[in-house]
Order: structure tokens, then sequence, then C-alpha cells
């Protein structure tokens, strides 16, 4: 039956066990698919043996640390070197958070059990934005080029497309991150806007390129 505003009343107030079968084997998959990139083995492009797995809480203080180095690397991210500047323990709330999460995930690159980068997608719990997942992604400037950007960034589209909320990626870019603009439309990504200098370094400004990847239900409407 339809309410007023389009949302659907259920029959009965007991769920059927057919639905309760349902919700059981969608839970089960998220966890397989939470599961399956907690601990993942991948090889670079030079032969180097990855780990990819989940952030987990005791990672906070690596984590911050890492983003503090690859701030000092390059120039296409929102901080400079030393400028992520967080109390670890609150971090680690923040990891912990986004695990719960259904619509949230961080995801960690290791080699030798050292961060080397980390991609992440963040969303909002309000109900007109859980939809959408916000990617951030990073590497530190001796791993670029060797193919784990795009592993790392398919991982993500993979783990959206299967968690049962997400049916939009956005990022945000500088405009003249030709690498990272190249790889974003290979995986689908396009470009939807401009912001006009909303970035200042060194006495310039630059503009901010939005992107976005919408699933079929999008799309369509
Ligand atoms: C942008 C970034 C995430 C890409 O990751 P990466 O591991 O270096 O990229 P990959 O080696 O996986 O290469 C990805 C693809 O882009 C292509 N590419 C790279 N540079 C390119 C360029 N200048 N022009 C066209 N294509 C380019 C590669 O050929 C590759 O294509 P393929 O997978 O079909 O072979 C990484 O370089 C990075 O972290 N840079 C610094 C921080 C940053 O810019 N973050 C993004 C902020 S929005």
């Amino acid at each position: 039956m339809k309410h007023g505003d389009g949302s659907l009343a259920s029959e009965a107030e007991e769920p059927s066990p057919c639905f309760l079968f349902l919700l059981l084997k969608i839970w089960d998959n998220k966890k397989k698919t939470r599961k399956q990139l907690r601990s993942m083995e991948i090889d670079l492009k030079d032969g180097k043996l990855v780990m990819i797995r989940e952030a987990e809480k005791k990672d906070a203080e690596q984590i911050i640390e890492f983003y503090n180095k690859v701030g000092g690397e390059t120039d296409f991210l929102s901080f400079g070197k030393d400028e992520f500047q967080k109390d670890a323990e609150e971090y680690s709330r923040s990891i912990e958070e986004a695990h719960l999460a259904d619509n949230s995930i961080m995801l960690l690159a290791l080699l030798d059990n050292k961060i080397i980068s980390i991609a992440t997608i963040h969303s909002s719990q309000k109900p007109r934005n859980r939809h959408v997942g916000t990617l951030g992604i990073v590497i530190s400037k001796e791993f670029t080029g060797l193919g784990l950007g795009r592993i790392l960034m398919e991982r993500l589209i993979e783990w959206t497309k299967q968690n049962g909320v997400t049916k939009r990626i956005s990022l945000v870019t500088r405009e003249d991150n030709i690498p990272a603009i190249a790889l974003y439309k290979k995986l689908g990504f396009q470009e939807e806007g401009l912001i006009i200098g909303d970035t200042y370094i060194n006495g310039i400004y630059y503009n901010t390129l939005l992107m976005g990847l919408s699933f079929d239900s999008i799309k369509h409407t």
C-alpha cells in the first residue's frame, strides 16, 4: 500500500519468514564482502606484494602519520605536510564508526606492515543522503604508477555496488590533476561541475572538479 509521500507501508505487522530470510542473506553478503576486503594480497606492477585490508581502530596512529607524510608529497590533497592534526583516540572512534556503518569503508594498502595507500568511501547517515558515498584516495609517491590506484578504486566501486545502500559515488579533485582524472574517467566517473578557486596554495588559486559515478537506479530516474 502506498502512503501519500510514496513510501510503502507493510501489509502485516509481523515480517514474513521469507522477508527475514532475505534480510539475513543481504546481511551475510555484506559480511562476506567486508571479509573479502579485509585481507587480500595483490601484486603491484613491479612485483611487490601488497596487502589490502579494512582499517581497524589500532591503525589510527599510523593512519594519521601517513596522511601527515603524504600531505607533503603532493599538492593534490586538501591538506599539506603535517596539516592532518588529529587526536588518535578520537580518530580511532571514526574508524570504528566507518567499520560499523553499512555505507562507509576505509581500505589500507600495506607493504611490510607499513601503510602505502588509503582509499575511503565516507557517507552520511541522513536518510536523504546516505545513498551517496564520497571517495578519497592517496598513494605514497614512491608507489604511484604501479596499478595500485586502479585496484583500490575498483575494490571500492565493487563494494559500494554490493553494500545495498550506495547508489552514487562523488569525488572532488583539482582540475589540473591529470593522472587522477584519467583514472576516474577510465572507471566511468563523469565530470559534473567546477568550483572556481576554492583551493589556495602558495599564492595561487586552483579550481576543483566535481565528478560522479551514478548506478543504474539513479541514471534512470
Ligand atoms: C591519482 C592516484 C590515486 C592514481 O593512482 P596510481 O596507483 O598512481 O595509478 P595507477 O598506476 O593505478 O594508474 C591508473 C591509470 O591511470 C593512467 N594514467 C596515469 N597517469 C596518466 C596520465 N597522465 N594521463 C593519462 N592516463 C594516466 C594509467 O596509465 C593507468 O591506466 P591503466 O590502469 O588503464 O593502465 C595516485 O597517483 C595518487 O595518489 N596521487 C597523489 C594524490 C592524489 O592525486 N590523489 C587523488 C586526489 S583526488
